[in-house]
């Protein structure tokens, strides 16, 4: 969940390439991180950092927590917007290079890194004002987790959706196991597992986002709900749904999973992933066979606790699964078999074909899987 991430995908590649030519021309000049600004009606939050695809950190959300609770009791702000600047990404994800650094080194950025940032995820979820999140880009891990708790959740032709952390041997954190469980059927489960990629109104049919509007649209969009006077959620709502109304773009292009829902039921039904793979391979649909392919790849470790996760969170309030995730982030941070897959998310750039440890499913225990579940104790995170 974050441009390390990205850089390791292929697709993307060339993308991070060009990143990486322009983070060296740039001069030193320090531009804020994130800009926390008010505008007519609004508190306005843009994620400030479009040379990596506005990944957040840790000093992001340390100014981010605080100016949302003042938001929230203001008399001025009736509504907060969160955007990402410069037009490709909302947010890809966490920046959790420096976090996994620090967490081989032992450092407390890893602990605060994920307690922060839950805490903020805990918060978009409890916001007594409306919350809209114009997600017209790259929107990934920790961007979902700012974005889809919230009220209101804009995607436009150019929205990206994916929880990819299955990959690079983390798990869908900032609430994926609240809000994964709670799509159609099978669908989170099979989302979180294979980190499929989700486009434009895609991600409104899987309800994930709860408008499209065409990415053009956007900066009209804006001026009007910033210049509503004391709107409640009812004028927002409104106003989303009309410039919804005016979006007809790709309104005739079908679902890409519409065809594949039935399989995915049936396939994503099981009560372990070693059963999930089976099914797959046992399948002779070539939809199956790609699906196997990719868990194939993925770490064995992940995806035992997505499984557990994204099972115990259906049951639970986001502040519950917050709980467990915070958990879930330490066992991973202080485990080998954890810095084990983060070193080698840098084979994953050479040569597509990470090597995880333990490297299968059978030889990922029962009791590995549960220990990752257990209490802190005064380390657990509390709200
Ligand atoms: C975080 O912000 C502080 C000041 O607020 C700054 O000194 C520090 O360098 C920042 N850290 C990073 C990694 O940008
Ligand atoms: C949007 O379109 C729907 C269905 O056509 C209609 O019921 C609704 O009143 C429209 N809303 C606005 C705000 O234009």
């Amino acid at each position: 969940c974050c441009t390390f991430l990205l850089c390791s995908s292929p697709r993307l590649s060339s993308l991070c390439r060009l990143q990486r030519i322009h983070s060296h021309m740039m001069s030193s000049r320090a531009e804020p991180e994130v800009l926390l600004e008010k505008v007519g009606c609004a508190g306005v939050i843009t994620l400030n950092r479009p040379k990596f695809l506005n990944a957040l950190t840790l000093n992001m959300t340390r100014q981010i927590y605080p100016q949302l609770k003042k938001w929230e009791d203001d008399q001025e702000a009736a509504i907060v917007i969160i955007r990402g600047a410069g037009g490709k990404a909302f947010c890809a994800g966490g920046d959790i290079r420096a976090v996994t650094e620090a967490g081989k080194a032992g450092d407390a950025l890893s602990e605060d890194f994920f307690r922060e940032e839950y805490i903020l995820n805990n918060a978009i979820g409890a916001y007594k004002k409306p919350y809209i999140a114009l997600i017209d880009g790259i929107t990934m891990g920790g961007g979902v987790g700012l974005s889809v708790h919230g009220r209101f959740r804009v995607a436009t032709e150019k929205t990206l959706f994916a929880m990819p952390e299955t990959a690079i041997g983390l798990f869908p954190d900032v609430g994926g196991g609240y809000f994964l469980p709670r799509l159609q059927g099978k669908l989170g489960l099979f989302l979180a597992l294979t980190g499929f990629r989700l486009k434009g109104r895609d991600v409104q049919r899987v309800g994930v986002a709860t408008h499209f509007v065409e990415s053009k649209h956007i900066p009209d969009l804006e001026k009007e709900l910033v210049d509503l006077k004391s709107p409640s959620a009812e004028d927002v709502s409104n106003v989303l749904q009309s410039y919804q109304n005016q979006s007809s773009l790709d309104s005739e292009k079908p679902f890409v999973l519409e065809k594949h829902l039935s399989d995915i039921n049936r396939l994503f039904s099981s009560s372990s992933v070693e059963g999930i793979v089976q099914n797959l391979k046992a399948d002779d649909s070539s939809f199956a066979k790609k699906q196997a392919e990719t868990l194939s790849k993925m770490s064995p470790t992940s995806m035992k606790i997505t499984f557990r996760q994204l099972q115990a969170g259906a049951t639970l309030s986001l502040s519950e699964v917050l709980v467990m995730e915070y958990r879930l982030s330490q066992a991973c941070m202080s485990s080998n078999s954890f810095s084990t897959c983060l070193s080698s998310t840098v084979l994953i750039d050479k040569d597509q074909s990470p090597k995880w440890n333990p490297p299968t499913l059978e030889e990922v225990s029962h009791q590995m899987v549960e220990q990752s579940f257990s209490s802190l104790g005064h380390k657990d995170l509390t709200f």
